[in-house]
């Protein structure tokens, strides 16, 4: 029990980080919920994979309200807090996963030209000990790609399953979706570049799904993103998904998706849009979401003076 319980937590989790702000939820779930939540006193991996907060995956409000839209995963800190159990997590190997140190590592860029500087820091990214010890068997760690002169540089979320084991970014279902709205823009992947926050596979309490990085994780990687950012010097940024946002720009857990999809942001002079994760496009692949998307390429697109054909213009309407 709970550790499908742990696998629905880590699956709204992952649905909130691409964007999802509600999911409907009907009356038997949220009795079969509400049993299985009355069933255990802590869920210890969720817990203390965020920050020490509680996480309440159907908040007492939405579990009140009836087959309705429900709000996802909200942090529910107005409510008494139960003491987390303090046995460590375990990864799907029944390993306690090891804690991300405090010190994010230091990236020193050497002298050189932007090949050399580039092929330095993938050299420590894929010997560094911290993404070394999180893999799982047999899993690489996964570096950015693309060209290093690139205009565009997309940044996703961290490696699933595919990636682990090619290490590459973007290669699964998520990844064949990514390049296609790629060559939509008339570009290939070998013109863009394509960069996670995390440089390897969250591990999972089961051998199935993903979940978002931890904060921890997140802190840990960022040096390695941003480097990446540093040698290519993209004209733009493109966010893919809410986990991109709050690792590129500050934290902030009040943002909504909905309300931040096609927007400019800023990150050291360098503009950054932000976009929709296209693991969400393949959860809600309906044509508004697509078009709302391709809108966002478009904007990409003008920003770096691609042309656009009228073609391009009328995709999805
Ligand atoms: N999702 C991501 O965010 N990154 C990948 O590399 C693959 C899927």
């Amino acid at each position: 029990m709970r550790s499908s319980l742990e696998s629905v937590i880590n699956e709204l989790k992952q649905l909130k980080q691409e964007g999802v702000e509600g999911v409907y939820i009907g009356d038997s779930t949220l009795e079969d919920l509400r049993k299985s939540l009355g069933s255990i006193d802590s869920i210890d991996y969720a817990r203390e994979h965020d920050s020490g907060k509680p996480w309440d995956p159907v908040s007492e409000k939405s579990a009140q309200s009836k087959g309705s839209l429900t709000e996802l995963v909200k942090d529910n800190t107005d409510k008494p807090k139960s003491q987390p159990t303090k046995s460590p997590p375990l990864n799907q190997h029944g390993k306690p996963i090891t804690p991300i140190p405090d010190s994010p590592p230091v990236v020193v860029l050497p002298e050189g030209d932007k090949q050399e500087r580039w092929n330095a820091l993938r050299e420590q990214v894929l010997n560094d000990p911290v993404c070394l010890e999180h893999l799982n068997p047999g899993a690489q760690v996964v570096f950015g790609v693309g060209s290093i002169d690139a205009d565009i540089f997309f940044c996703g979320e961290a490696p699933g399953g595919d990636e682990e084991k090619q290490g590459e970014p973007f290669v699964g279902r998520a990844g064949e979706l990514l390049t296609k709205i790629i060559q939509a823009m008339g570009l290939s992947r070998q013109d863009v570049y394509i960069g996670n926050i995390l440089n390897w596979r969250p591990e999972m309490p089961t051998p199935v799904g993903n979940r978002p990085p931890t904060p921890e994780e997140m802190a840990y990687c960022l040096p390695y993103l941003r480097a990446q950012i540093e040698v290519v010097q993209p004209k733009i940024l493109v966010a893919l998904g809410m986990t991109a946002v709050n690792g590129l720009l500050e934290h902030n857990p009040n943002r909504k998706m909905g309300a931040i999809r096609g927007k400019f942001f800023e990150l050291n002079n360098t503009p950054l849009l932000v976009t929709y994760h296209p693991s969400y496009l393949l959860r809600y692949a309906s044509l508004k979401i697509k078009r709302l998307v391709w809108e966002d390429m478009m904007l990409a697109m003008e920003n770096v003076s691609l042309p656009i054909s009228d073609k391009q213009k009328n995709y999805f309407l």
